[in-house]
C-alpha cells in the first residue's frame, strides 16, 4: 500500500462527505469518491442520476472529471464509499468498469483505489482492478 493508512482512512472520510450531496432517486443508492492529487488537493465527488437513466454520473468520474477541468493531471489515489442512501455503507462498494476506464486515462498502475464495507479497509491497484488494460499507450 502506498498511501498511509490514516491517509486512506481520511480519503474516506472525505469520500463519506461528498456522498451526502449524492442525487440518486431512481436507484437510492449513494456514493461518495474522494480524489487525492499529486500536489496533495483532494476533489469530492458523488453519484448524479437523471430521469432518462444514461446521463447520470458516478461519484469516481464526478471527482475525476472537477479535478481535470480545474487542470490536475496527477492522482495518487481514490477512496470510493457507498450503499443505501441515508444509510451507513456496509458493504464494499467497487468502481464500475467505465470509472476504472477513466482512470487508466488519468493514472498510472500504481494508483490506488480505497474501499471499505464500513469496518476494513480494501486497498486495491488499478492494475489488480483493470488488468490489461486498453489505453492512452495503445493509439501512440
Ligand atoms: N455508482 C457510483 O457512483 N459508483 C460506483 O462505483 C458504482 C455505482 C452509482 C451509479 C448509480 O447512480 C448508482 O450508483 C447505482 O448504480
Amino acid at each position: 500500500m502506498k498511501i498511509s493508512e490514516p491517509m486512506a482512512r481520511a480519503l474516506l472520510q472525505r469520500a463519506e462527505e461528498a456522498r451526502a450531496a449524492a442525487y440518486c432517486p431512481y436507484s437510492g443508492f449513494a456514493v461518495g469518491a474522494a480524489l487525492l492529487c499529486g500536489d496533495g488537493t483532494v476533489y469530492g465527488g458523488c453519484n448524479i442520476e437523471c430521469a432518462s437513466l444514461s446521463p447520470g454520473n458516478c461519484a469516481e468520474r464526478t471527482a475525476f472529471f472537477q479535478a481535470v477541468a480545474q487542470g490536475q493531471r496527477r492522482f495518487v489515489a481514490i477512496a470510493v464509499t457507498g450503499g443505501p442512501a441515508g444509510q451507513a455503507p456496509d458493504s464494499l462498494c467497487a468502481p464500475c468498469g467505465v470509472c476504472r476506464q477513466v482512470m487508466r486515462e488519468f493514472c498510472g498502475q500504481d494508483f490506488e483505489i480505497v474501499m471499505t464495507d464500513g469496518k476494513e479497509l480494501t486497498v486495491k491497484t488499478l492494475a489488480e482492478l483493470l488488468p490489461m488494460a486498453f489505453g492512452p499507450d495503445n493509439l501512440k
